[in-house]
């Protein structure tokens, strides 16, 4: 494995390619110039796509044992290499050290799980004899790959959102061309390595790094079979509209509502809150943004809230010990800033933070912060929390459901028919009740509805997506 690279190179057909233009990747913390990256033109996407066919001509072929033995392979050799990756996330991506541990572990359970669906992966039986006239033929349904897959991954988790996408594809047949986030060019790298040495064919998984042009290539090219992305609802969109009729799954984003009632351990509601919210510094899709409080417990919520956001450590997310480290670049901070500060132009209070240094925004909270604010309506991303009141419960969710976005909502209640009401009528891929809407464990389906985006990953989940269903009929 290659951890002191100068210049990280592409992924073709198996092959290390370097080329002719390198953008330079930054710690966000120190400043500091970690590495240069090879950037991919139309000539290496040719190349990656005709390697990827070549490969899927074999792979789509692999028995199913064979596909979730190389899986499992994979994992062992990624918890073998665990704090390397580990160090390599908190260094291009700023995660704290402990939370980029967590990816990790998390990602070795990802490609478990990828394994057992590549194994257990089937279609059914088709009672075709229900209908008159299909008397005396036997029908069943296969999963068949559909193809090269093209992946588009984002920079916050910069491995386990990746294999959220390869591993899957993979499971099923599929071969991957994979331009991950610029800013976390190693990881991907490191990946690209790694499936290789877990015995996938030469192409099966090929890493183009670049940005928007080669993005708009990739998922126009025709012959890639599906977009699979991760990201913002503006590229979203613009994958949408480039990639004409090709099946996409899209993850989007969220500006996540988490609800606490009267009746719960209002305390403890928000010290979990406020350990999720600041969690990579809010840069984390369901990261709790507006916190909606009933105005009875409101008081005591908020100050157990800000008692907590003020404990965590802010600093170098290379020390063991830091929650919350920078944002990932001056331009996202400069936009938070702006947002904070409409916000209070707009009537907001603010309650905690607010001041940067460097790029390191400590924990901000505000309050009476009014809906058309941007900090309200819009996915946030980053350390940011905005508590509001609610008169009842109901009036709670209809302020979580006034949103463009549904990927994932957290409640907190002790009662049973607020728990229900809130499963029923929360407009969210997910809802979650009594913890932060950051709960995810990697086998859930996952995704959004509305601007949030829409498909499911989580290894079956995304086996539905990443595999067609092919009817057979025999007679
Ligand atoms: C995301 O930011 O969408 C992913 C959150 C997670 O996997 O924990």
């Amino acid at each position: 494995m290659t951890t002191t690279l100068t210049r990280v190179p592409l992924l073709i057909g198996g092959q290390a390619v370097q080329t002719g233009r390198h953008d330079t990747v930054t710690n966000p913390f120190s400043g500091e110039a970690l590495y240069q990256v090879a950037q991919a033109d139309a000539e290496h996407l040719e190349r990656a796509l005709e390697a990827a066919q070549t490969a899927l001509a074999e792979y789509r072929r692999w028995p199913a044992h064979r596909r979730a033995d190389a899986l499992r392979r994979a994992a062992a050799l990624l918890a073998g290499r665990a704090e390397t990756f580990a160090r390599t996330i908190a260094a291009e991506a700023g995660k704290p050290l402990k939370a980029a541990r967590v990816e990790v572990a998390r990602s070795v359970e990802n490609l478990g799980f990828a394994a057992d669906e590549a194994a257990g992966l089937s279609g059914q039986g088709i009672p075709l004899d229900a209908s008159r006239f299909g008397e005396g033929r036997l029908g069943l349904t296969l999963r068949e790959p559909r193809g090269v897959i093209a992946a588009i991954s984002p920079f916050n988790f910069p491995l386990n959102l990746t294999l959220h996408k390869v591993g899957p594809a993979l499971a099923g047949g599929n071969t991957v061309i994979l331009k991950p986030a610029p800013q976390t060019p190693l990881t991907a790298h490191l990946l690209g390595e790694l499936i290789a040495e877990a015995g996938f064919p030469a192409g099966a998984l090929n890493v183009l790094h670049g940005g928007g042009e080669l993005g708009a290539a990739l998922v126009s090219a025709p012959g890639v079979a599906l977009v699979t992305f991760t990201g913002s609802p503006q590229v979203g969109e613009a994958i949408k509209r480039g990639s004409g009729l090709k099946p996409l799954v899209l993850e989007l984003g969220n500006n996540s509502a988490n609800l606490v009632d009267l009746d719960c351990d209002v305390r403890l509601a928000a010290r979990k809150l406020a350990a999720a919210s600041f969690a990579y510094q809010g840069q984390v899709c369901i990261h709790p943004q507006r916190l909606i409080v009933h105005a009875d417990a409101y008081e005591t919520f908020k100050a157990a809230f800000l008692d907590a956001s003020r404990a965590l450590v802010v600093g170098d997310p290379l020390s063991e010990t830091t929650d919350v480290g920078p944002l990932i670049n001056p331009a996202a901070l400069a936009r938070l800033e702006a947002w904070i500060a409409e916000a209070q132009t707009l009537g907001g209070r603010l309650l905690l933070g607010g001041v940067a240094q460097g790029l390191l925004l400590p924990p901000t909270v505000l309050e009476d912060v009014p809906e058309e604010a941007l900090l309200v309506r819009e996915e946030a991303f980053g350390p940011v929390a905005v508590l509001s009141r609610a008169r009842s419960w109901s009036e709670a969710i209809a302020a979580a459901n006034r949103s463009r976005y549904g990927l994932q909502t957290g409640v907190f209640t002790q009662n049973l028919a607020h728990a229900l009401e809130a499963v029923r009528d929360i407009e969210a891929g997910g809802v979650i009740v009594n913890d932060p809407s950051t709960f995810r464990v990697d086998q859930m389906p996952y995704g959004g509805i509305k601007d949030s985006g829409f498909g499911r990953e989580g290894a079956r989940s995304s086996l539905e997506e990443l595999t067609y269903l092919k009817t057979v009929v025999l007679s």
